[in-house]
C-alpha cells in the first residue's frame, strides 16, 4: 500500500491529535497548543489509523514490571539528594526554577560535576558561551573532565549531541532558550518551549538518564512559561533566596519523594555550599538576657528539626483596627494564638498592631510553633522576657491547651544539642508518631497558662524526668 504523507494538528500540551486546526484543543482545553505535524499514513486512511494497527503493543503484569529500572544515584550534593527523596531517579525529568542570579547554573554545574554516575554528563547552554562557563567551572574549581559542553538552544542540535554522546545526565540551561522549527516560526513562545522539553523528556524516559531543566521563573512568581511544564516533570523544584547568602531548595511536586524536605545552601566564593548546621541561620547568639518579645522554636521542616528565634513586638495600634503583619508565619496563625492569649490569659493584645518576625527569614507553617509563638507575643505585651536557653515546642487549641506535636522528642534532643538547658512543651507526642527516639527530659505545660507561668511567674510544672 502507497504510503503518504498527510498533516495532523497536534496538541503541545496533551499531543491530542486533530484532522484541522482549532484554536483550542477540545481535549485539554489549552488555546492555541495545536501545532501542524506530518505524519505517515497508509493513503485513504486518515492519520494513520491503519499503520497504528499494524503496529505491535502489549501490556505486561505489574508484578513483572522491576522495581529498580529509575534507580536512584546521589547527585553529590546531599541537600538535592534529600529534596529530591535521595538523590537523582534515572528516566526521570527534574523542572529547576528559580528567579535569574539565584544560583541555579552554579548548583547545576556543581551536580554536573560530582554526581554519582558512571558515563558521561552533558551541559547544554543556551544562555552562555563556551567560555563563560568555563570561567565559572575554574571558580568552583570544577575540572570538567566527563562533562561535555554544549552551547545552543536548537532542540534538534542538542538531539543530536545527546544521540552522539549518550549522557546519562542532562542539564538544559535554560528551558527559555530552546528552540524548533517544527514547533511554529516564532521562537521564544511557550509553544516552543513545552515542545522542545517535551522531545527532551521523551529521550531521557527512553534510556537511562536524568534530565534537568533549568527555569528562569521572574519575582512575581507568576510562570507563564515554565508553570506549563510541570505536569511534564516528575520533580519541580524552585530555588528561593532568603536573606543575604543563603538559599532554599523546595520541591513543589515530586513523584518519588515528599515536597517536605529543605534543602538549605549559602553561596560563597567556591559556590553553593550545604549548610550542615541550619539552626545556626535562625538563631541569633545571645549573651546574658533575651531582649522581650523573643523565643525559640524547635520546628519541624521536612525529616529535621529546626531551632529557629521568633520575634514579636507589639505596638498601640495606629488605625482603628488592629493588625497583624507577619510575612514568615501565617498571620491567620498569629492572629488566632493572639486570641487564644487574650481570652485565656486576659493579655489585651485586641489594640495592638502585632509584628512578627523569623530570625534568618524562613517561612514556618508548622503547627509546633504555635507555643513559642504564644510566648514571644506573651513577652513582647509584657515586657518581660523569655528566661535564656529556653525553646519551646507544642501547638495551641483555641481552648488554651497546649497539644502533642509530631517528634517531640527529636526536638527536644536537637535544642539540647545546641545548648538549649530548658525545653517546655505538652505532656507526650501523639501515638502514631513512629518516634523512635528516647524520650527525652523536658518541662511539662499542658497548656498555655502554665506554659506562660513557667516562663514568666515562679511556678513551676516539671514532666516525666526532670530536665535538670
Ligand atoms: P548563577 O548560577 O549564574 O545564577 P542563575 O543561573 O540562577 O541565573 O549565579 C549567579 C550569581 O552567583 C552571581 O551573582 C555570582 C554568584 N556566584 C557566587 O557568589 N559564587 C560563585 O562561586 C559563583 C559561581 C557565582
Ligand atoms: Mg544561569
Amino acid at each position: 500500500m502507497k504510503k503518504q504523507k498527510s498533516i495532523v494538528y497536534r496538541c503541545g500540551n496533551c499531543s491530542h491529535e486533530e484532522p484541522k486546526w482549532l484554536g483550542r484543543c477540545p481535549e485539554c482545553g489549552e488555546w492555541n497548543t495545536l501545532l501542524e505535524s506530518a505524519v505517515l499514513s497508509a493513503s485513504g486512511s486518515p492519520r494513520g489509523s491503519s499503520a497504528l494497527s499494524e503496529a505491535v503493543v502489549h501490556s505486561l503484569p505489574l508484578s513483572s514490571v522491576d522495581p529498580h529500572e529509575g534507580s536512584r544515584v546521589s547527585s553529590g550534593i546531599g541537600e538535592l539528594d534529600r529534596v529530591l527523596g535521595g538523590g537523582v531517579m534515572k528516566r526521570s525529568a527534574v523542572l529547576f526554577g528559580g528567579e535569574p542570579g539565584i544560583g541555579k547554573s552554579t548548583l547545576l554545574l556543581q551536580v554536573a560535576a560530582a554526581c554519582g554516575t558512571k558515563g558521561r554528563v552533558l551541559y547544554v547552554s543556551g544562555e552562555e558561551s563556551a567560555g563563560q562557563v568555563r570561567m565559572r567551572a575554574d571558580r568552583l574549581g570544577i575540572s570538567g573532565e566527563r562533562i561535555e559542553l554544549f552551547c545552543s538552544g536548537r532542540l534538534e542540535e542538542i538531539q543530536r549531541i545527546l544521540e552522539a554522546v549518550k549522557p546519562v545526565l542532562v542539564v538544559v540551561d535554560s528551558v527559555q532558550t530552546l528552540h524548533s522549527p517544527e514547533a511554529g516560526l516564532v521562537p521564544g513562545t511557550v509553544n516552543q518551549m513545552k515542545y522542545c522539553c517535551h522531545e527532551l523528556i521523551s529521550w531521557v524516559k527512553e534510556r537511562d538518564a536524568a534530565l534537568f531543566l533549568v527555569a528562569h521563573v521572574t519575582k512575581d512568581g507568576v510562570i507563564a512559561g515554565p508553570k506549563t511544564l510541570e505536569h511534564m516533570v516528575d520533580t519541580v523544584l524552585y530555588f528561593e533566596q532568603n536573606d543575604a547568602d543563603s538559599r532554599f531548595l523546595r520541591a513543589t511536586k515530586n513523584r518519588f519523594g515528599s515536597v517536605d524536605e529543605i534543602g538549605i545552601f549559602t553561596m560563597g566564593e567556591k559556590g553553593l555550599q550545604p549548610v550542615d548546621d541550619p539552626s545556626s541561620l535562625f538563631l541569633v547568639r545571645r549573651e546574658g538576657d533575651l531582649p522581650p518579645g523573643v523565643a525559640t522554636a524547635a520546628v519541624l521542616e521536612g525529616s529535621r528539626v529546626l531551632l529557629v528565634e521568633i520575634q514579636a513586638l507589639a505596638v498601640p495600634a495606629k488605625g482603628a483596627m488592629s493588625r497583624v503583619f507577619s510575612d514568615r508565619i501565617d498571620s491567620a496563625r498569629v492572629s488566632r494564638v493572639a486570641a487564644t492569649l487574650e481570652k485565656h490569659l486576659k493579655l489585651r493584645l485586641s489594640a495592638h498592631d502585632l509584628y512578627v518576625n523569623v530570625a534568618g527569614g524562613i517561612r514556618i507553617a508548622e503547627v509546633g510553633v504555635e507555643l513559642a509563638l504564644a510566648a514571644a507575643l506573651h513577652s513582647a505585651r509584657t515586657g518581660l522576657p523569655l528566661p535564656p536557653r529556653t525553646a519551646l515546642a507544642g501547638e495551641l487549641s483555641l481552648a488554651g491547651e497546649a497539644r502533642p506535636v509530631r517528634r517531640f522528642s527529636a526536638r527536644v534532643k536537637a535544642a539540647r544539642g545546641l545548648g538549649f538547658e530548658t525545653f517546655i512543651g505538652p505532656r507526650a507526642s501523639r501515638r502514631d508518631d513512629g518516634d523512635a527516639e528516647s524520650s527525652e527530659p523536658f518541662t511539662q505545660a499542658p497548656d498555655l497558662r502554665s506554659a506562660i507561668r513557667i516562663l514568666f511567674g515562679t511556678e513551676r510544672t516539671t514532666g516525666s524526668g526532670a530536665d535538670d
